[in-house]
């Protein structure tokens, strides 16, 4: 059960600055779990069933660390504005329809299956603030065999009427969404608590919620150091902390007493940074976001040199695509013009590290995952890309990197999440 091997050309981080490549190899799962990247396969394997892919493509499953399920529904609009002017014009008004299970299952059916089609088999996902159709996403996402964290949102200030909860009445949905978490008994969708950005948190919110991360072992999801106005909103709102991650930081929601994945950071200092790196909290990079709010470009290779986990989000739909192809290219391309315009002591990402952020850097938020080491969780993507086949030779590596600019849904042609097939 779980055990055979996939034949073609492979493709992995070993750690962020390491890819292997092999022009003709075998990827053993044994037991839903990788046993390794072998150029001849081993005697004890040769009686496993062996799917032949011939010269496609085989790398580990991506991993996204940042999207919004109920945005799906306007992705590729409303990319004029800047973060708070979006949120209470275009995301707030779209959020407060989830309360309609019907809206809610017609919509999450639709982000469900392009996620399932997609080269993604882990996620980190916001829901919207209602109990009931973020357990409905919940189901929905379970029967897609992906593995994801999902958040109902919490928010008690700042925002419209219809899209706020009492703080008691946060803190009591927040509840009881868990215990329905518990008694559905997911094999592989898993809450994760999500203060939506302290602007829209109370100091008490954010300390109970902090309470809970801590009582229950819940990881936790939130932004940061997105956009200026949303810093300057916060000096003001929180006069007591020294920086913006400070403010979860008072509250036990970054990384002290649970995993923690903050998206953004664009504009984070040098304490932020250190505090994030001591608390191993991880950054969903999310540059398609950041450049259509026009948010700003983060300074990625700093944050690798730093030793900082850093993933990719899509952040759909203040980015407009779910994939996670398009955000490695964005990221590549942003960090471009950042070096160009504005800062030339950050270095320029290479393919190698987007390819590690997207696959073992977001991966590891899962524990083992996003690599062929032996010991992962086997999560594979199969690529076939014929139809972007030039005169030009490619080894594995700049194949997948002409994929990053040339990919479609053409391309994805196998999925394996945790050792079993999607597709
Ligand atoms: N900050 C608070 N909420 C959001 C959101 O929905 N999207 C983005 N990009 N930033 C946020
Ligand atoms: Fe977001």
């Amino acid at each position: 059960m779980n055990d055979f091997v996939l034949h073609g050309a492979v493709l992995y981080c070993e750690n962020s600055s390491s890819m292997k490549e092999y022009e003709d190899a075998y990827v053993v799962c044994e037991n839903g779990l990788c046993a390794g990247v072998f150029e001849e396969l081993p005697e004890k394997y040769s009686d496993f069933p062996v799917e032949d892919y011939w010269d496609k493509l085989i790398i580990p499953g991506l991993t996204d660390l940042h999207t919004h399920a109920p945005q799906y529904t306007f992705r590729g609009l409303f990319g004029d504005m800047e973060l708070l002017e979006w949120l209470n014009s275009a995301t707030f008004p779209e959020e407060m329809q989830y309360d309609d299970p019907e809206y809610a299952e017609a919509a999450y059916d639709l982000f469900t299956e392009d996620l399932y089609i997609g080269a993604t088999t882990r996620a980190v996902i916001f829901a919207t603030k209602h109990t009931d159709s973020t357990l409905m996403l919940m189901d929905m996402l379970e029967d897609t065999g992906l593995v994801t964290y999902v958040g109902k949102v919490n928010m008690d200030r700042n925002t419209p009427d219809g899209c706020r909860e009492t703080t008691e009445e946060s803190l009591r949905e927040t509840v009881r969404w868990l215990d329905c978490v518990e008694e559905r008994g997911y094999e592989r969708t898993m809450p994760i608590l999500t203060p939506r950005f302290t602007p829209a948190c109370s100091d008490r919110l954010m300390r109970e919620l902090g309470e809970l991360s801590a009582a229950r072992s819940l990881p936790v999801q939130s932004h940061l150091s997105e956009n200026l106005e949303e810093i300057r909103l916060v000096s003001e709102l929180c006069p007591d902390s020294r920086f913006y991650g400070d403010t979860y930081e008072k509250a036990g929601l970054f990384g002290s007493n649970a995993p923690c994945v903050m998206a953004h950071c664009v504009w984070s200092g040098t304490e932020e940074q250190d505090l994030m790196k001591k608390n191993g909290v991880y950054i969903a990079h999310c540059p398609q976001s950041n450049m259509r709010l026009s948010s700003g470009v983060a300074p990625v290779s700093l944050y690798l040199d730093k030793g900082i986990h850093v993933g990719l989000g899509t952040d759909c739909s203040a980015g407009a695509e779910l994939s996670l192809f398009s955000a490695m290219r964005d990221a590549v391309l942003a960090s471009n013009m950042r070096w160009r315009l504005s800062d030339q002591n950050v270095r320029k990402l290479s393919f190698a590290e987007v390819f590690y952020m997207a696959t073992l850097g977001g991966g590891s938020f899962f524990g083992k995952a996003g690599s062929f080491l032996p010991g992962y969780e086997f999560d594979a993507v199969v690529l076939d890309d014929e139809n972007v086949q030039t005169m030009h030779p490619a080894t594995p590596a700049e194949r997948a990197e002409r994929l990053m600019y040339l990919l479609d849904d053409r391309n994805v042609v196998g999925k394996y999440v945790r050792g079993t097939k999607l597709y």
